[in-house]
């Protein structure tokens, strides 16, 4: 059977993995941006973002002709193909709730080709959106700019992605689930033979729902990620106040509990990146415009929000004041495996430490150029973890990467001014670090 042509609209993770994942399995891609730059690269196989396992795949099926990129052309890139992924940011707006603004133009251009075309075209909405959006706005912007009919000119189904970024594209072609949400049969049936197409034996668990039932799985799966974050960084502030209670063994304990599971119980920082906070917030201010309060996501938030600033309480508990103190900052990047400083918890952490006037050199194996961006000269950038640590009075470990979890005490003794480690993500042994230099650590009661 020949296979269907696709198009991918707006090319960050979500788009890019869409793009490469149908690409490398042999069907012709044409993705679409706004962004000349990031265009230029991917058209010569580089991916415009930090994502391991990404860059030989692209490097292939751009080579082979599979994948293509067009820079303010998807009008074009829509024409030419069959099915359409919109897989556009959604960002927040100040207070909290979801911009449209990227979906609303996207769709526009979408609903412009639709107006050329004379075959069967399905559009599916891959981005993360609130309950209603697909309904009350795709649809009137695709049947106003096309002048045709949902459902019998045109398709439309809203699939919510479920990846992570470090394993993004892993994740893309071994998903747990597939979650299609459809405006008619048809238009959800030609989205499932597509997907059984691609996934051959291996299609996972398939679920067909409404367009809203379809929106609503992405934050409410979101929203449970961070409530148990929350949770266990909750339970962890309170073994603080346990003498001899450790959040790691409570943590490890609870995990075995198959009704719990051991993921997202690692007691830290928070959760940053550019999914769980905006998508939580966007829920909740959603919520609250349909006149129900979801009380327990303002709390998983706030609690989010003062997480990160324990570092700094930890600093000073053991440093006193911080004014002129040099702290070493290991990993920037909002988890390891990426350079994305998109609500990174290390934001909030450096802007404190720099209201105390302490001195601040990080380091991190990838995110740098994009710290630069936000903290510019304020901080310095060093180029290795021992460069960063050398003469500082304290160090955070922010962000896990492996290499960091391989350091022994002496690694922080040797070169540091004064040997105070503050381990975010509790990644050290209490008993091993603590007996070689003041140490403190997310959820160690004293
Ligand atoms: N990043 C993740 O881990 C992840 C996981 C699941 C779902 N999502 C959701 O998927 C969506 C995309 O996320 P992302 O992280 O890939 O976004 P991103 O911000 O990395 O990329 C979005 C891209 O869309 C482009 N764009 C905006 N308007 C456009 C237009 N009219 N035409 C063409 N391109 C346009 C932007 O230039 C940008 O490159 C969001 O709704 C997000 O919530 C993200």
């Amino acid at each position: 059977m020949k296979k269907q042509k696709i198009s991918v609209i707006g090319i960050g993770y979500v788009g890019l993995c869409t793009a490469v994942g149908f690409a490398s399995k042999g069907y012709n891609v044409i993705a679409s941006t706004h962004d000349a730059e990031k265009a230029a690269k991917i058209n010569k196989g580089i991916p415009p973002f930090h994502e391991p396992s990404l860059q030989k795949l692209l490097e292939e099926t751009v080579q082979n002709g599979h994948l293509t990129c067009l820079t303010n052309q998807t009008e074009k890139a829509v024409l030419e193909t069959d099915l359409t992924f919109d897989a556009v940011g959604t960002p927040s707006r100040p207070d909290g709730s979801i911009d449209l603004q990227f979906i609303e133009t996207s769709t526009r251009e979408i609903g412009k080709a639709l107006k050329q075309k004379s075959t069967y075209h399905v559009v599916i909405i891959k981005s993360t959106v609130v309950p209603g959006t697909t309904q009350d706005t795709v649809k009137p912007i695709l049947e106003k700019e096309s002048k045709k009919k949902c459902g019998s000119d045109f398709g439309l189904c809203m699939s919510p992605e479920f990846l992570r970024q470090g394993s993004a594209f892993k994740d893309t072609m071994h998903t747990d689930r597939i979650v299609i949400g459809e405006y008619d049969k048809k238009s959800g049936d030609a989205l499932e033979n597509l997907y059984k197409s691609f996934y051959g034996k291996s299609t996972p668990p398939l679920i067909r729902t409404t367009l809203s039932t379809a929106e609503l799985i992405k934050y409410a799966s979101n929203s449970l990620l961070a409530t148990k974050i929350s949770f266990i960084n909750t339970m962890a502030n309170l073994c603080e106040k346990i003498s001899g209670a450790d959040i790691k063994t409570v943590a490890a304990a609870m995990g075995l509990d198959k009704r719990i599971g051991p993921l997202f119980l690692n007691a830290g920082l928070g959760y940053g990146g550019s999914c769980f906070p905006k998508d939580v917030k966007a829920l909740i201010a959603h919520s609250k415009n349909l006149g129900y309060c979801l009380e327990l996501l303002e709390a998983v938030e706030n609690v989010n929000k003062t997480q990160p600033l324990k570092a700094v309480q930890f600093c000073k508990e053991l440093l006193g004041s911080l004014q002129g103190k040099r702290v070493a900052i290991l990993g920037l990047a909002f988890k390891p495996n990426t350079d994305d400083m998109r609500e990174a918890r290390v934001i909030p952490i450096i802007n404190h430490l720099l209201k105390e006037c302490a001195r601040v050199t990080a380091y991190d194996p990838v995110a740098v150029p994009n710290a630069k961006v936000i903290f510019k000269n304020k901080i310095q950038y060093a180029t290795s973890a021992s460069e960063c640590l050398k003469n500082a009075d304290c160090c955070i470990l922010v962000t896990e990467w492996d290499e960091f979890k391989k350091f022994e005490p002496e690694d922080f003794t040797k070169s540091m001014k004064q040997p105070v480690l503050i381990d975010g993500r509790r990644i050290y042994d209490p008993k091993e670090f603590g007996g070689k230099m003041k140490f403190a650590a997310i959820g160690l009661g004293q």
